[in-house]
């Protein structure tokens, strides 16, 4: 990419100064002798026809190979930063993505890869292409008279200097304008992903004039900082470089009689007139540079915050298998405020089988998200097998935990992707054998395409069941040593839940687990409940003991069979469907 900068940018430019500066001056040339002599014969004026011929045949191929090189360097540019740009969102924490849209992050990452091409062509065309042609000119100029270059620099400069504060008071007006137009694409994407939400509600009309009044204020701003370049910008630069022009012109008249002849009238005419130019670039030029400096600054500034989720330097080596699993003093809060969790301890042996229960907002899922290390503590340590889990690698550690978060999304790729997600080295034969326990060939084999359906974003086109299903499968595939259920049966059916519990009972033999559920028939078979309250472990025990000690859990569980205490669980931990009706929430 090196290679091509320079020929890229410099080329052009060059073109431009056989075009604009060279091309004249042999016109400016043949002018002068033939008002010199007026008598001049076709022969005579054969060697400034080839010459002018060759020169713009010379910077004609100059722009052809410079925009040949630029091409190629604003395309490997895109490039590169369409790369790193995912390559910074990957290395962000969970919480930045809570924190900021999808959809704002994919037009910010997209687009500050693709200004890279305006930005190089300003410079290139605008900038290289106006700067070395006027320093060309200037040196021609001054052989014929140094007056003539003081002028048109003097003009110049003093038009950049009346500009500057003008351009700089629009910067203000495309801010607020860049900011209107942000938040018509903010809430165009918020309306299409909740679509169906919109639909349900009967908001199309009130989403529409939401639109349409959000599109309209954009507008407005968009119009105001247009006149602005328009009507204050150039409205100043206008006048201004008719002066330079006018100036150049007397200027030039001026010479010819001093004796430089017509040659130089024609020169400084024709220079000027070009030169001029530049002064109502000025404004395009700050337009372009500013949009392209805004767009890529709106992308780095999101990168400043640097991730707080780090490996270590030197990470520890992995627990051993069937992990033990302890949480000790931790204290987490989600933001500023009262934190969720103070002190809070929890172990669990190696291979135990803990149920997570509670109220709804209690910490349940804060908490297998501290597991996994999406976000740090603030204080305390989560230990893994007796190790420290920010000591690990995140990889490894998350390589450790089969996780089936309480929303799973899908990604919009086909079933069996989905599912080899968690292991994209299975074969089809291991990917079977997970659907199959997981229940996903019941419905899987039923669709027209089978595994190679496409699943749509998010998964949209699977029921809610169907994709707790994909994401158990996923979990059994990932086979790892430590199970993380985040509610991961809940939108089943009884009849489903009893199957795929089986399936998961065999999962967690031998393996270490921490399942959360709202209904408690999922996890009453448990060696162990710990029922999370607003950020504390109000009760442990098992099922019976709980149920005996007449607390939290005994409450819960009398709500959800129904203001009866039912049987005890049954050997494979899951009741009969009349304990297992509803759920807390
Ligand atoms: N990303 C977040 N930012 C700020 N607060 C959060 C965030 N995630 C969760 N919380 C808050 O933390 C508390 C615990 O949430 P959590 O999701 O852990 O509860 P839960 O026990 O899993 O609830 P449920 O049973 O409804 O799934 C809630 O009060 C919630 O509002
Ligand atoms: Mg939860």
């Amino acid at each position: 990419m090196r290679r091509l900068t320079l020929p890229a940018m410099l080329l052009p430019a060059l073109g431009n100064v056989g075009i604009a500066y060279i091309a004249p001056l042999i016109v400016a040339k043949l002018v002068g002798r033939i008002a010199d002599d007026d008598g001049i014969g076709l022969r005579a004026t054969l060697p400034y026809v080839l010459a002018f011929t060759v020169v713009l045949l010379l910077a004609e191929a100059l722009w052809r190979i410079g925009l040949h090189c630029l091409n190629r360097l604003d395309a490997l540019g895109i490039e590169h930063l369409y790369v790193i740009g995912l390559d910074e969102l990957f290395a962000k924490d969970a919480s930045f993505f809570h924190d900021n849209f999808a959809g704002s992050l994919t037009k910010r990452v997209l687009s500050f890869a693709s200004r890279f091409e305006e930005f190089v062509d300003t410079l290139t065309f605008n900038i290289m292409g106006s700067l070395i042609p006027l320093l060309f000119g200037s040196v021609v100029l001054w052989r014929y008279e140094p007056l003539l270059v003081v002028g048109l620099l003097t003009m110049i400069t003093v038009t950049a200097l009346c500009v500057a504060p003008l351009i700089r008071r629009r910067q203000a007006l495309v801010d607020q304008r860049e900011a209107a137009i942000a938040r018509v694409s903010g809430h165009v994407a918020d309306s299409l992903m909740n679509m169906d939400t919109v639909r349900a509600f009967a908001a199309e009309e009130s989403e529409a004039a939401e639109h349409r009044s959000r599109v309209a204020a954009s507008r407005r701003l968009t119009l105001l900082s247009w006149d602005y370049g328009n009507l204050r910008i150039d409205t100043l630069v206008a006048p201004l470089s008719v002066a330079t022009n006018a100036l150049g012109l007397l200027l030039a008249v001026t010479l010819s009689r001093g004796g430089h002849g017509v040659e130089a009238v024609v020169v400084a005419f024709t220079y000027y007139t070009n030169a001029t130019r530049i002064m109502f670039e000025f404004n395009q030029i700050y337009r372009r540079l500013e949009s392209s400096m805004t767009e890529a600054a709106q992308f780095t500034e999101l990168l400043h915050s640097p991730p707080t989720v780090l490996d270590p330097a030197s990470p520890d080596p992995l627990p051993t298998r069937a992990a033990s699993l302890r949480f000790e003093r931790i204290t987490f809060a989600h933001g500023p405020g009262a934190p969720l969790f103070e002190d809070l301890d929890l172990a669990v042996p190696g291979g135990a089988k803990i149920g997570l229960v509670g109220r709804s907002g209690g910490g349940k899922t804060t908490l297998t998200r501290l597991l996994l290390r999406m976000t740090d503590l603030d204080a305390g340590r989560i230990l893994i097998g007796g190790q420290d889990i920010s000591r690990l690698r995140q990889a490894d550690l998350r390589g450790l935990i089969a996780y089936v978060p309480q929303d799973p999304a899908m990604f919009h790729r086909t079933l069996r992707d989905n599912i080899a997600f968690a292991r994209p080295d299975a074969t089809d034969a291991e990917i079977r054998r997970a659907a199959e326990a997981a229940h996903v060939t019941e419905f899987a084999d039923a669709l027209p395409e089978g595994f190679e359906t496409m699943v749509g974003e998010r998964g949209i086109k699977l029921s809610g069941g169907q994709r707790q299903r994909v994401a158990l499968a996923r979990a059994i595939l990932r086979d790892a040593p430590i199970l993380l259920l985040d509610e991961a049966t809940s939108a089943l059916d009884s009849e489903s839940e009893l199957l795929v519990q089986e399936a998961l009972w065999r999962l967690m033999e031998e393996r270490t687990a921490l399942v959360v559920a709202h209904r408690l028939s999922t996890v009453a078979g448990m060696d162990r409940l710990v029922v999370l309250d607003r950020g504390r472990i109000v009760e442990q025990g098992t099922h019976e003991e709980l149920l005996a000690s007449e607390g939290a859990y005994a409450k819960l569980w009398r709500h959800q069979s129904g203001g009866f205490l039912t049987d005890s669980p049954t050997d494979d931990g899951a009741l009969d469907d009349g304990a297992a009706r509803a759920d807390v929430n």
